[in-house]
């Protein structure tokens, strides 16, 4: 991890700040110099990551407790990041959920939950800051993933939710040019974080996912949640100021293969 202050006076929103992918990217952020607004429902696991984040000298964090699935929650993120710098550069729409099952196993309750995480928060939350962004010519970055394009077996809520937010990505890389605001998602494969097992495997079915995972992408294995992190940087930084609509895949080359 670098030290080069690339995000040096930025302020940097991310969801799902509190596991994973979210929590990697926000120590990543602030140890190139970004503020912070961190987001989840799990206090204690927010203010691990904000504790951390400001262990880089002169990095300001706020954390709000949100679930995206409340609407009112979600005014509540935006009102307190505006309230607290004034501004917003860079949104990250990284939170989500995974829910393991085919049609005839997933409920639409199921269905409800998927597309209210993973969908319906990031149209409501992007909505309310578009304003700021507009302010700043900031940026989107979000996390969707190679379930976007690639069905995967057992996973069909969760695929096409994915696939809604890559098309979300590109209308509204399209619709957001002429405001000179940028939108791109990363893409992961498989990504060693707690998503599994909180979707309802047990260690040793996480642990057989995760040695599966060394067969399937060509680079030999799953990935980490700081490389996923570094993409998103890059995307969110000067370095893609040309890159606009792009879903790049962060999946160790699983997206390419046909089976055989
Ligand atoms: N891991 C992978 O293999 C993989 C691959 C491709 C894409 N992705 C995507 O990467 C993103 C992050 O996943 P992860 O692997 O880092 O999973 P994770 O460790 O389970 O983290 C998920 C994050 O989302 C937050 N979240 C979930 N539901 C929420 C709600 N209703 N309100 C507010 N926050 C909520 C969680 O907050 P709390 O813990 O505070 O509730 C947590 O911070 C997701 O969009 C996922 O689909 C993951």
């Amino acid at each position: 991890m670098s030290n080069s202050n690339m995000f040096s006076g930025k302020v940097v929103l991310i969801t799902g700040a509190s596991s994973g992918i979210g929590a990697a990217t926000a120590i990543h952020f602030a140890s190139e110099g970004a503020s912070l607004a961190l987001t989840g429902r799990n206090t204690q696991n927010l203010e691990e990551i904000a504790r951390k984040c400001e262990e880089n000298k002169g990095v300001k964090t706020i954390t709000i407790v949100a679930d995206l699935n409340v609407e009112d929650d979600i005014k509540n993120i935006v009102e307190r990041t505006i309230n607290t710098f004034g501004k917003l550069d860079i949104l990250v729409n990284n939170a989500g959920i995974f829910k393991i099952g085919t049609l005839e196993e997933t409920s639409v309750q199921d269905y409800d939950a998927v597309f209210s995480t993973n969908i319906r928060s990031v149209y409501i939350l992007t909505k309310l800051v578009v304003p700021y962004l507009e302010k700043t010519k900031g940026n989107i970055v979000n996390v969707s993933s190679l379930a976007g394009t690639r069905p995967l077996p057992g996973l069909i809520v969760y695929c096409m939710a994915k696939a809604a937010l890559n098309q979300f990505t590109k209308c509204l890389a399209v619709e957001l040019a002429a405001k000179q605001i940028r939108v791109n998602s990363v893409n992961p494969g498989t990504i060693d974080t707690d998503i599994f097992r909180r979707a309802g495997m047990n260690d040793e079915e996480n642990k057989q996912y995760l040695a599966r995972g060394k067969a399937i992408h060509p680079l030999g294995r799953v990935g980490q949640p700081e490389e996923v992190a570094m993409s998103i940087a890059f995307l969110a930084s000067s370095q893609a100021s040309f890159t606009t609509g792009e879903t790049l895949a962060v999946d160790g080359g699983r997206n390419i293969v046909c089976p055989r």
